[in-house]
């Protein structure tokens, strides 16, 4: 049975991905129970025994179908160990084990693993504070072309909002429904309590200051979730209304700028957590998050910052205190014109942006002075990831065995 797509003649391997061959495999030999192998331009890496096993293309340990693992690990022999190596004649690593099987496996396969490639955020963009890049205005892209599946336009646009925290479309139709089209080309929408879209219009009975015409601060959406949307995209259908400027504000800029100059008060925003509801008639969300949260590294990973949802402290007493100066300080910050970026909406404009980075808003306007509709959804961040994982995969490659 044919399972490999290699042109090369190599075995295939326990996913979908591209491994470029930039290099062949030099020399190879076991040592207590791992697989030491070198390749030509000088990288050297070692297999533990179990790993190769497991991660065989062969019958009973991945479908050659699926890709996915079908050997548990109960059934990896305790004892098994490698008891030879050596490189085939079309330059794939072979393994001769204690149970008296071989196995044969892709160089390019191999080096991607040691290279670490497997990680979710390798290839992804580093968040970037507008702050450092001196973004200053909103990075824009082709919104016909995404729509059309130009996956080079795809990437771009895809690149800033994990970069950059967010990107504009131009150009795109004004049909209703397009920003889930648009949505769809990132992956799988995000339904809501406010739906699998929502018209950001004046509402009279709603559960939103943001159905109405008054100004809204800057904030992320949903807060009162545990898994906040990671990603919003509106797109704006009509505006003739002068007024009701979009703002965008770089939550982790500010949130620099704020353990820059007042650690304490950035201690306190990582820290102490707050409740945030719906305070709905109809339903009952509610979620505790510090304002900030770090990631593993430390960096500001997720900003929850929406005042309409903010109820109740979820900390001592004794805190209130510096919870309150430390928010107070951090709305301060928000509203430094150094951290926003204010635009005016046109019609067939479609901005998506990180909803736990970039605090969005807009300034007030009056109803009676025109028509102002937007419309908007959410996917979350992994779709935006995939997505561009996906366009890098299509892409042509040196190296590439693809048959
Ligand atoms: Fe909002």
């Amino acid at each position: 049975m044919e399972r490999s797509a290699s042109k090369l003649g190599l075995p295939g391997h326990p996913d979908f991905e591209v491994h470029p061959v930039v290099s062949s495999l030099k020399a190879v030999g076991v040592e207590s129970g791992w697989v030491v192998v070198a390749w030509a331009d000088g990288l050297e890496a070692r297999f533990y025994g179990a790993f190769l096993y497991e991660n065989r293309f062969d019958p009973g340990i991945t479908s050659p179908d699926t890709r996915q693992r079908e050997v548990e690990p109960s059934g990896v022999p305790a004892d098994l160990c490698p008891v030879g190596a050596s490189v085939d004649a079309a330059g794939a690593l072979e393994v001769a084990w204690s149970t008296g099987e071989s196995s044969r496996h892709h160089p390019g396969w191999l080096r991607h693993y040691r290279e670490a490639r497997h990680r979710p955020g390798v290839i992804l963009p580093h968040p970037l504070p507008w702050t450092e890049s001196g973004l200053s205005e909103l990075p824009t892209f082709d919104g016909v072309a995404v729509l059309a599946g130009d996956d080079e336009v795809l990437g771009e646009w895809c690149e800033a909002i994990a970069e950059h925290g967010l990107g504009r479309l131009e150009g795109l139709p004004t049909d209703p429904d397009t920003v889930l089209a648009v949505a769809e080309r990132l992956g799988v929408v995000r339904a809501t309590h406010f739906g699998r879209s929502f018209d950001v219009v004046i509402a009279p009975e709603n559960e939103s200051n943001a159905y109405t015409s008054l100004p809204l601060a800057p904030h992320v959406d949903i807060a009162t979730r545990a898994h906040l949307p990671g990603v919003q995209l509106l797109h704006c259908l009509a505006n003739t209304c002068a007024e009701g400027l979009s703002v965008m504000v770089d939550g982790f800029a500010v949130a620099d700028e704020v353990r820059r100059t007042d650690p304490d008060a950035f201690e306190a925003l990582t820290s102490l957590r707050w409740v945030h509801s719906n305070r709905s008639t109809s339903r009952d969300l509610r979620w505790s998050s510090p304002v900030v949260q770090l990631g593993p590294d430390g960096e500001p990973a997720e900003i929850r910052l929406a005042t309409g949802t903010r109820a109740l402290p979820d900390m001592a007493d004794d805190d209130l205190p510096r919870a309150y100066r430390a928010l107070r300080l951090f709305t301060r910050v928000v509203e430094d014109q150094r951290f926003r970026i204010t635009t005016a909406w046109r019609p067939g404009d479609l901005v998506c942006f990180g909803n736990g980075r970039v605090l969005h808003g807009r300034e007030g306007f009056d109803p009676s002075q025109g028509e102002r509709h937007l419309q908007g959804c959410y996917v979350d961040l992994d779709d935006l990831w995939s997505c561009l994982r996906m366009v890098r995969r299509r892409a042509p490659c040196p190296g590439d065995d693809r048959a």
